[in-house]
């Protein structure tokens, strides 16, 4: 028996988005969206953040492994009793922005997207089991990103505002979860992902992503004043990339830039979400970096007036961060760049494994907002190997789940208000990173490979029975 108590009601559950395991890519009336251009394998980093990347097809060079996904779009009913039968209390999924608006701009939504939406919500509460609904995780519609340049046009705060009520409107009676932007931070490092812009040149990233962002920050409060009057008692979270950013050493000059570092990535977009205002530092960053952002009247009083009720926020990582770095430190970096904790073991794609990260995350978060928190990603990409028998022993990732919930039972002792608990690909599912499927997460595996053969066949790893267990006894089994 585990010495952790979780609280009653805990959403313990699985994590997904539609771009990623939908497939269907051009059905049911669906547009084109950002994750329909984005190439399969390692090489997907490299062509998206190219300058000049220009969003079309390349089917000479390129796979596109998001174009099936993992066939969710047909084969839904059946991932969804996967899902119960694990015990799931509430299962985190995305909405396709371009299922319900292909373009992005239309006046009227597209009806078969928004009953393909109905099905998928109503399968899960004829199983109990809560859904919480991510808005818009990274799939903008092409159409917004190639015509209007993405968020960095005020005009999208307009769509994506008709996007969310009809939201609101048509699934009242089915949701009272809601997430707005995934990961909206990551904004900040990479625009592309959540903003859906490549940078004009490396020297106006800065500008143009904190002017994205903010037009984000005011159609985010929008959702919150819409989703509270369409939906009474509903509950509307943020949703962050969170990393406790550790100084490489006691030294002071690097303990500033990683705390300062850690402002800029963690702080301000769950100030301005929570607090519903720029914090103070802000002003210095802006004005050192020639960043101007254009507001409208009335923007900071929507920030101020509708701030979100929760934060939600993936963890996978920590990191840590030096300085002035040599060439050899600089290439040893984590995910994040930083420089390697000699501390901690990585991943096989060099994401470093951090319990106690989790348990500082919550705590800073916490210690900061004051508002309840839901980890609504966690999770290890590992290769999985199908035993002769057809078993899958993943204990790596039992090991790794165990040790993340152990630190949460932690953050629970320690006094911080946790709603829930989604691990990160729950079934196997393309990468976001590098349109990968070898990278799983599943307790669920899918007979799908990186070179687009597979049966799709799904079948159940050891994590899979592990998990139900510990959901049957709400993390007393460990
Ligand atoms: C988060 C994203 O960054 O990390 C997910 O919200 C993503 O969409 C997850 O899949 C894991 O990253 P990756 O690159 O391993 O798929």
């Amino acid at each position: 028996m585990s010495k952790y108590q979780f609280p009653e009601g805990f959403l313990w559950g699985g994590a997904t988005a539609a771009n990623q395991l939908e497939g269907g890519y051009l059905e049911g009336g669906k547009g084109m969206n950002l994750a329909d251009v984005m190439p399969g394998g390692k090489i997907r980093e490299k062509v998206i953040s190219t300058p000049g990347f220009d969003f079309e097809l390349d089917r000479e060079q390129y796979t596109y492994p998001n174009h099936e996904g993992i066939d969710f779009y047909h084969r839904y009913k059946e991932d969804i009793a996967l899902f119960a039968e694990m015990g799931f209390k509430s299962y985190r999924m995305s909405i396709a922005w371009s299922r319900i608006f292909p373009k992005g701009d239309e006046l009227e939504p597209n009806e078969e997207g928004l009953t393909f939406y109905d099905r998928v919500l109503d399968e899960c509460l004829k199983y109990g089991i809560e859904p919480v609904v991510t808005i818009s995780h990274y799939e903008m519609p092409l159409y917004l990103i190639k015509e209007y340049g993405g968020w960095r046009s005020r005009e999208v705060i307009t769509f994506f505002d008709r996007y969310a009520k009809t939201l609101f409107n048509r699934y009242k009676n089915k949701v009272k979860y809601w997430l707005t932007f995934n990961e909206i931070n990551a904004g900040v490092i990479e625009p592309l992902f959540s903003l859906g812009f490549s940078p004009t040149t490396k020297d106006v990233r800065l500008q143009e992503s904190f002017q994205a962002l903010h037009h984000v920050f005011v159609a985010s409060s929008l959702a919150v004043k819409a989703c509270h009057e369409i939906i009474p008692g509903s509950q509307v979270g943020c949703m962050l990339l969170y990393a406790p950013i550790y100084s490489f050493d006691c030294n002071p000059v690097n303990e500033w830039y990683a705390f300062s570092e850690a402002r800029i990535f963690n702080n301000i977009c769950g100030d301005v979400h929570v607090r519903g205002e720029y914090p103070s530092f802000s002003k210095r960053y802006f004005k050192e970096n020639d960043i101007n952002i254009k507001m409208e009247e009335g923007d900071l009083e929507t920030i101020k007036q509708y701030p979100v009720d929760f934060i939600s926020f993936s963890y996978y990582m920590s990191r840590t961060e030096k300085k002035e770095l040599t060439d050899e430190e600089k290439a040893s970096g984590n995910f994040f760049s930083g420089v390697k904790n000699p501390f901690l073991k990585a991943s096989d794609w060099g994401w470093e494994v951090d319990p106690i990260g989790l348990r500082l995350s919550l705590n800073q978060l916490y210690d900061r907002y004051r508002v309840p928190l839901f980890i609504v990603e966690n999770g290890l990409g590992a290769y999985d190997k199908i035993e002769e028998d057809g078993s899958i022993n993943d204990d790596y990732r039992i090991n790794y789940l165990r040790e993340h919930i152990e630190a949460m039972g932690e953050a629970v002792e320690d006094g911080v208000e946790i709603m829930g608990y989604t691990v990160w690909g729950c079934i196997d599912l393309v990468s976001a990173s590098t349109g990968e499927m070898s990278k799983r997460y599943g307790f669920i595996y899918v007979d799908k490979h990186d070179d687009g053969s597979g049966t799709l066949e799904r079948r159940k790893k050891k994590s899979f029975y592990w998990y139900k267990n510990v959901i049957a006894t709400n993390g007393q089994e460990l």
